[in-house]
């Protein structure tokens, strides 16, 4: 059987995790989360005290640094140079941080390959903002998610509180529409809309319903993987 590939891209808390974790277990294929790896480069930097945004310091240390995604439970774990920092990712300093290194070309060079390694032996689902665009441009179905900032706002908000991270909307809000920028005007590989990716406006929609939406616009050739 062919690989089937979901690209998923969009703002920062537009849910392209929950709903691409969603969507990956009905199908039983794997779900690639691509921003855990620029945040995993991002937490190596910070730990060092390189400046995310310092191109060559980054680039010297970029040899170092070494990403592997594993699937535990059909979760993925990802390990920087073999530790296990998926739950150690997930702070508005590495989403900055992540935010930062991504606009960096020799960062997205080495995490594009990796992407498409894994899509090349696997069906995926794979979120970021540059999969439609560039990682997968011949992805089976590509979506862009959006909702307001308001939106995703309260819902990063709600996310971090359940996680026990002390935080405030608005300043998330704020650091939303900071990454939103950085990620859209950056030189390379922007967040942006691919021509023939379907948007779909998650505000006030249900997680299932976008599902639903998704499930129902894989194309007809993948039916047999849409019946798992
Ligand atoms: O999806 P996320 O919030 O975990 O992503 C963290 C940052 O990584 C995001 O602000 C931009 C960057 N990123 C990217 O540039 N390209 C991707 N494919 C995924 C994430």
């Amino acid at each position: 059987m062919k690989h089937f590939a979901i690209a998923i891209d969009g703002p920062a808390g537009a849910g392209k995790s929950t709903i691409a974790k969603m969507i990956a277990k009905k199908l039983n294929i794997i779900y690639v989360d691509t921003g855990a790896m620029y945040r995993a480069v991002a937490l190596y930097c910070i730990n060092r005290g390189i400046n995310c945004r310092d191109k060559e310091s980054v680039e010297k240390i970029l040899d170092q640094i070494n990403i592997k995604i594993l699937y535990i439970d059909n979760a993925q774990r990802i390990l920087l140079n073999n530790e296990d920092v998926t739950d150690r990712i997930r702070t508005q300093e590495i989403s900055q941080g992540a935010s930062d290194v991504a606009t960096l070309q020799a960062v997205r060079i080495k995490m594009v390959e990796l992407q498409r390694n894994l899509a090349q032996n696997a069906s995926v689902v794979m979120d970021g903002r540059d999969i439609g665009t560039h990682v997968l441009p011949n992805a089976s179905l590509k979506i862009f998610l959006t909702a307001s900032v308001e939106e995703r706002a309260n819902r990063r908000y709600k996310e971090l509180i359940q996680n026990g991270i002390d935080c405030s909307l608005s300043k998330i809000k704020e650091e939303i529409e900071v990454r939103d920028k950085n990620d859209s005007c950056r030189e390379f590989s922007p967040l942006r809309k691919a021509e023939d990716a379907i948007e779909i406006d998650t505000t006030g929609k249900t997680i299932e319903e976008v599902v639903n939406i998704i499930i129902s616009l894989i194309p007809k050739q993948f039916d047999s993987i849409n019946n798992n």
